[in-house]
This record gives structure tokens, C-alpha cells and sequence, in this order.
């Protein structure tokens, strides 16, 4: 595996692997690497002549002090990706991805203040903007994202469109643990007592589940059963819940799937899980 710092440099490498025919796929992560950042690699493995994962904890879609905090263990991740059988490792550093004068943001205008709201537009802008930057850098032909975090998946679908960029957004199922909790960096800031509590956000998103399948359609309704249920666990703070489309994240239009989506802080970390219902 080669691992490289330079945009230019990884630029200049991709470039003529495409030119050679090479079927390329990128997995952008924020390192700290876990099995749901590894599900993501296999399948790009499976799919592509070259993988490259890249490794940057951004700091436009951070607060200073998270940004700070962020777990960071390159080495690690280094030999993770080895053994998945990586081709390149693209880990450039902040002062070369946002030199002097930076200035430019990417930004999905309507659809980034659906499910959590205007609150947090800031770092989703982040995000579009250093997946554009990356998709520019490495220009693969397929990009890998986690159904995790279903409003970025959807951001980055509509920008890619919106942008006509030459890439194909491929989605991965939640990869979670033994006891339903979906893999996380965070999880390992757990307690073992907040992690037992935590364990009460997939038990919640599947009752709601539920519910949907036994017929149950309205959202208030839904979204009220899910806030409850979830603060049952004491440890628990409910910080959003919604039932929405899956598809515009809208709360009043009815598609064929819906999003049941909830965040939680449990002892100052801030958890998110989902479940997508598809009639
Ligand atoms: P990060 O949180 O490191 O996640 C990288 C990718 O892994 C994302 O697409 C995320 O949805 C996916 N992922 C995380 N946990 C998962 C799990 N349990 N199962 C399946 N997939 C999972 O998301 C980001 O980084 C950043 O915002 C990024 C897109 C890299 C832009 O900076």
C-alpha cells in the first residue's frame, strides 16, 4: 500500500491508473478505522482494480474543541488497511487541503436543512465540500458511503448530480455489533454502563419498525412512540427523532420507504442510528 500526502501527488497517481484502463474506488473516512469503515473497504475491494481509502479529519465539518478531540491513530489504520488489501492511502494534511486563501464551500441548498435541521448546515457544507474536493483529487469511478449517516448519503447523491460528477455513489448497510448498535468511533468513549444503555437506540428504531409493518403510517405518531421508547433508558437524552421519506427526508410526503431516525447523547457522546422500512 501507498500511502500519500500530497492532492497533487494522489492526483497525478489516479490519473494514470484511469488512463491505463484501472477501474479505481475511493472510501473517504475520518479514520479510526472500525468493521463499519472496513465494510465499506471489502465491498470496494470486491468492485474495483484499485482501492484507495483516504483518511482526513476535516475541519470544516467540526467545532474546534470535536475537531481537537477527534481519535486520530494513523499507524493503526495503517495496518488495517493493509491487511484489507488497500492500494492507496490518501492522508493528506489540513494546511495542503485548505492552503492560505481558501475560500470556496460546496453547499446543497434545500435538502441540507431536512431531518436535523438548519442548526447543523454548517457541517454538512463541510462535508460536501471536502468530498467534491476529493472526488476532484482522486476522481474514482465508484465512491463508497455508509447508510449510517443517511442525510450525508443523500447530500453527496444530490451534489454529485447537481455537479455532474463522473462518479457512482455506492450505499453500504449499517454494520453494527452483537447487540444491534451500530459500529462507531465513538462507541469506544462509551462507559460499559452507558454502552448497556446504548444498546436501548436499536431495540427503539426496531419497535418503531414495528409498528410501521403492523400498518401503523402516521409520522407525528411514530416520532412520538420513538422519542419515548427511547427515553425510557434513563441514560438516554433524546437530541432529534424524526420519521421522514427516505428519499427527500420530507415529513408529509408518503414514498415507498421511510427513514426512522434518531440521535442521542448518552454521558456527552452523541449517538446516531437509523432504519430504513421499504413497503
Ligand atoms: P466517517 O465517520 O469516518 O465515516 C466514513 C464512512 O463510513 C461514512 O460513509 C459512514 O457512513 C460509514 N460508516 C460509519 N459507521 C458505519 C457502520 N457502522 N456501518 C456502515 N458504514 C459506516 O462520514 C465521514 O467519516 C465523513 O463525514 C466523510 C464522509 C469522510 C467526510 O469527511
Amino acid at each position: 500500500m501507498k500511502t500519500i500526502r500530497k492532492p497533487g501527488a494522489m492526483n497525478r497517481e489516479t490519473g494514470a491508473l484511469r488512463a491505463a484502463g484501472r477501474s479505481l474506488g475511493l472510501v473517504p473516512t475520518l479514520g479510526c478505522l472500525h468493521l463499519g469503515h472496513l465494510a465499506l473497504i471489502k465491498k470496494a475491494r470486491r468492485e474495483n482494480d484499485v482501492v484507495a481509502v483516504s483518511i482526513f479529519v476535516n475541519p470544516l465539518q467540526f467545532k474546534p474543541k470535536a475537531y481537537q478531540a477527534y481519535p486520530r491513530d494513523l499507524e493503526q489504520d495503517r495496518r488495517e488497511l493493509e491487511k484489507a488489501g488497500v492500494d492507496f492511502l490518501f492522508a493528506p494534511r489540513a494546511e495542503d487541503m485548505y492552503p492560505e486563501g481558501f475560500d470556496t464551500r460546496v453547499e446543497v441548498l434545500d435538502l441540507v436543512d431536512k431531518l436535523e435541521g438548519k442548526s447543523i448546515r454548517w457541517h454538512y457544507r463541510g462535508v460536501t465540500t471536502v468530498v467534491a474536493k476529493l472526488f476532484n483529487i482522486v476522481d474514482p469511478h465508484r465512491a463508497y458511503f455508509g447508510r449510517k449517516d443517511p442525510h450525508q448519503l443523500a447530500l453527496i447523491r444530490r451534489m454529485v448530480a447537481d455537479l455532474n460528477f463522473p462518479v457512482k455513489i455506492i450505499a453500504v448497510p449499517t454494520i453494527r455489533e452483537p447487540d444491534g448498535l451500530a459500529h462507531s468511533s465513538r462507541n469506544t468513549l462509551l462507559t460499559p454502563e452507558e454502552r448497556v444503555a446504548a444498546s436501548a437506540i436499536p431495540r427503539a428504531l426496531g419497535a418503531i419498525e414495528t409498528m410501521i409493518r403492523q400498518g401503523a403510517t402516521d409520522r407525528q405518531e411514530l416520532t412520538m412512540e420513538l422519542v419515548t421508547t427511547l427515553a425510557m433508558e434513563p441514560l438516554i437524552k433524546v437530541d432529534f427523532a424524526a420519521v421522514v421519506d427516505a428519499e427527500t427526508l420530507e415529513q408529509d410526503v408518503f414514498g415507498k420507504s421511510v427513514l426512522i431516525h434518531a440521535a442521542v447523547i448518552i454521558g456527552g457522546k452523541r449517538l446516531t442510528d437509523n432504519r430504513v422500512v421499504t413497503s
